[in-house]
């Protein structure tokens, strides 16, 4: 089963990559560097700003940490189990330490904001805890490292968004990449570890990311996905110039919010397909909906995250919004772009959550037939609000057969999605070869469906193939080229 609808994220899905970076030339400092990333992509994108700075420094990287000087760790604090899996595989680092003592071993991202210094007590091997925010400063915390101290630096700033740094592209096939539109949250979803770790919302320089994604797409990228924990939210004004003139942006456009941001990355050019992550109902507007609906580049694909049916539970979750707000902005979503895909994240077993409240998130998922869910227990994450002000008080079992419930229907309707795309034309963008087989490649499609097809001598990957979807599994579209 592929299907990634378990207890698992987007963001657990892609635990522990390690990133491979190329020397920068003539500056080989003759240290050796090794990245592994957990969390969302918003930690990829980060270790990916960690591999510029240090890139700069002179470093390179080794695949293996047994060879490394330095050994990095970028964390999530999402749920529990994302930080067990941290402390497990720092574990297995320890060995390569004790071999290698002048080895740096360094705790990036969201644990190590949280933990903060508590992280060098818990934590022997440990060498250097570095929040979000902080990454500029790496290389004097490796410096004090290698004067025989340990360094903490976990200030969360106000206006830090790397938007300067040009992202080493790691494991990049060349043709997608991750953009960071904005970093931090100002929303207090209660059960959220995110505001803690990221610190409040800003949004980087619309200029920095359109030339960013101008760059990319200079360089061969086809795809670029833009990044914040609620996009709708991006809010940009052009500085003041001096004698008071605000700075244009377009030619009337002074202050950017996400339905221009996104027209602005779809002007780059009509062959750069954008795509985005992750929307809030609460803010998700009729503008950005209708600017999808404009250009035919901007995919039409939404992560829309419910986390719960039910109007009480989403009260004590803050999440702003009921259950009668949520199916409007599907019914908007349907109506704006008709053939939409919708995927979601969904919480179950929240503090004091009933059976009949459980029973309104599965009416939810047959009112939207989601395309894709990412489905989690509720996991209470010390500090926030809903640990301080209600009891985890749905036993363990109870969040377990509720998740088994909505992963089985959300698997119905998963298929129910693919079977409906047989016989249809999907417009792919090939990404290189299928993992099976080099005699297939792979693509996903306007509405973010993976696509299998045979491989045909006149395209390459980054280019776009029409393909007629012949028939599916639970997860992948199957077909052949037309032209
Ligand atoms: N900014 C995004 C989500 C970021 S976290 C948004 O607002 O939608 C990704 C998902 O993890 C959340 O949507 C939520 O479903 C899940 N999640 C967050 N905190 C959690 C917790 N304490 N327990 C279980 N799941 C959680
Ligand atoms: Fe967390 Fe809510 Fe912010 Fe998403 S919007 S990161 S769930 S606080
Ligand atoms: Fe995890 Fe931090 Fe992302 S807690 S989900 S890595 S913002």
């Amino acid at each position: 089963m592929d299907l990634l609808i378990q207890d698992k994220v987007q963001d657990e899905s892609r635990q522990g990559e390690a990133l491979i970076l190329e020397p920068v030339v003539g500056k080989n400092n003759g240290r050796k560097l090794y990245i592994e990333s957990y969390g969302c992509a918003m930690n990829f994108s980060d270790s990916e700003i960690v591999a510029s700075i240090l890139s700069e420094k002179g470093f390179e990287t080794t695949s293996d940490f047994n060879n490394a000087d330095v050994i990095f760790i970028n964390t999530c604090s999402i749920r529990e189990n994302a930080e067990v899996r941290v402390r497990n595989r720092l574990k297995e680092f320890a060995g390569a330490k004790s071999r290698n003592p002048g080895m740096v071993v360094g705790v990036l991202g969201c644990m190590a904001e949280r933990l903060k210094a508590k992280f060098l007590e818990e934590e022997k091997l440990v060498d250097v805890v570095v929040g979000p925010d902080a990454y500029r400063d790496l290389p004097n915390l490796i410096e004090q490292v290698d004067g025989g101290q340990r360094a903490v630096n976990v200030l969360l700033s106000r206006e830090e968004t790397y938007a300067d740094i040009s992202p080493v592209r790691l494991n990049s096939n060349g043709i997608n990449a991750f953009v960071s539109i904005m970093r931090g949250c100002d929303n207090m979803c209660s059960f959220c570890v995110v505001p803690f770790t990221r610190g409040r919302e800003r949004s980087r320089d619309a200029h920095s990311v359109v030339a960013e994604c101008k760059d990319l797409f200079d360089k061969g990228y086809r795809e670029v996905t833009l990044l914040g924990q609620n996009v709708d939210s991006y809010k940009w004004s052009a500085p003041i110039a001096e004698g008071g003139e605000q700075l244009a942006v377009g030619s009337e456009v002074q202050i950017v919010n996400f339905a221009n941001l996104l027209e602005m990355v779809a002007l780059v050019s009509p062959e750069l397909r954008v795509r985005f992550s992750t929307s809030h109902p609460k803010d998700i507007t009729d503008e950005v909906l209708e600017t999808i609906a404009k250009y035919e580049n901007i995919c039409n694909y939404i992560h829309l995250p419910v986390q719960s049916g039910n109007s009480r539970v989403l009260d004590i979750m803050n999440r702003t919004y009921d259950r009668e707000w949520y199916m409007n902005r599907i019914d908007a979503i349907r109506r704006l772009i008709p053939d939409c895909a919708i995927s979601t994240d969904v919480i179950t077993g929240f503090c004091t959550e009933t059976d009949e409240e459980h029973n309104d998130t599965v009416t939810m998922m047959d009112y939207v037939k989601y395309d894709f869910a990412y489905m989690f227990k509720y996991s209470e994450r010390p500090g926030t609000l809903a640990a301080k002000r209600y009891a985890d008080d749905t036993p363990e079992s109870v969040k377990q057969s509720r998740l088994a419930q909505i992963v089985a229907k959300q698997q119905e309707y998963s298929f129910y999605r693919m079977q409906a795309r047989i016989g249809k034309v999907e417009k792919v963008l090939i990404e290189g070869f299928s993992k099976k087989s080099n005699n297939d490649y792979c693509g996903r499609s306007d509405q973010n469906a993976m696509v299998i097809f045979p491989v045909s001598e006149n395209y390459k990957p980054g280019q776009y193939v029409n393909v007629l979807v012949e028939r599916t599994t639970s997860a992948t579209l199957i077909g052949r080229i037309v032209e």
